[in-house]
């Protein structure tokens, strides 16, 4: 396809045909990252700069890896390491980055919408490493790549999506990628942990954890984001373990061969018991690997982007 979107802000608005056009990409992307010599030409002379205000293991290196594996050049620059910590703002340090000559920027900020700005005052590509609770692009199309390479296809697959979806920016994601592509969405959470409209988003809101995972043939866990819970949206972590925490008796309820899903970092023990996320159908260290080849092919794309100006 020809390809013309400038930046990655969120899924909310990105066609199936470009999902589509992702996945196959990182299909490719993903052969490469299985050879013994994982570095091919195909951003030569490209320059990549991860941005990050909010910490990452998983984004952050394998938006990292993926440059250097298409050989693009990369840095990296977090807030505490930068002019951001003597007072510089956003636009200042994204224009300063784009007056360098970047091709790409990939940005995490605790505020949403903070990635939606820096994309109207620079030239470079902005992708969407995670903003606040808005949106994490990145994440739910490795999420789908992951389902399509064990599924088939995500049409008519039933998803249930469990836990702290208020402040999910996976969840959003999810549920945007999800619908657009014909999956059926299922959420369960605590009522404190549920955005009102969250019907509106695209998912069916069921009673309780049971019934989401009834017949599933994904069950996705969401972390329990410890560190933005304000004081009483849940009584502790282990009465919400108890009751919205995915452990080998619930399991039962889902297909037999469900996949069991999870963006990372996982609280083992919370949302999660450490059986079911080492379980034989855990799919978690694969999510990670995709991620790389999602980050290849988007890398690809978006950074290839202006040749075809
Ligand atoms: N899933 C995810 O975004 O993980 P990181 O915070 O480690 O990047």
């Amino acid at each position: 396809m020809n390809w013309t979107r400038k930046d990655l802000l969120g899924l909310k608005d990105v066609s199936a045909e470009e999902i589509q056009y992702i996945l196959d990409n990182a299909a490719t992307m993903k052969h490469i990252l299985s050879q013994n010599v994982k570095k091919v030409p195909h951003l030569r002379g490209k320059s990549v700069i991860t941005l990050f205000y909010e910490n990452s293991t998983r984004t952050r290196m394998s938006f990292e890896l993926a440059g250097k594996y298409l050989s693009a050049d990369t840095a990296n620059i977090t807030a505490s390491g930068s002019s951001v910590a003597k007072g510089e703002n956003l636009l200042d340090t994204g224009r300063t980055l784009d007056v360098m000559g970047c091709d790409v920027i990939v940005m995490r900020h605790n505020c949403s919408g903070a990635p939606h700005l820096l994309s109207k005052h620079v030239n470079a590509s902005v992708i969407n490493a995670g903003d606040g609770m808005n949106e994490h692009p990145t994440q739910a199309l490795l999420d789908m790549f992951t389902m399509v390479e064990k599924k088939g296809s995500l049409k008519g697959l039933k998803v249930a999506i469990l836990g702290d979806v208020y402040h999910s920016r996976v969840a959003r994601s999810n549920f945007y990628g999800l619908n657009t592509m014909g999956a059926e969405v299922y959420v369960a959470s605590p009522a404190t942990l549920l955005p009102k409209n969250v019907d509106m988003l695209g998912a069916k809101v069921c009673k309780t954890v049971e019934e989401a995972i009834e017949g599933a043939d994904v069950v996705m866990n969401l972390r329990m984001q410890l560190e933005r819970q304000k004081s009483g949206l849940f009584p502790s972590a282990s009465e919400y373990a108890k009751y919205y925490g995915l452990n080998e008796d619930k399991l039962k309820l889902a297909k037999p061969d469900a996949l069991i899903m999870h963006p990372g970092p996982v609280n083992r023990g919370v949302e999660i018991t450490s059986g079911i996320a080492d379980h034989e159908r855990s799919v978690i260290d694969e999510q990670v690997t995709n991620g790389v080849a999602i980050r290849m092919a988007l890398l690809y794309i978006f950074a290839n982007r202006r040749n075809e100006e």
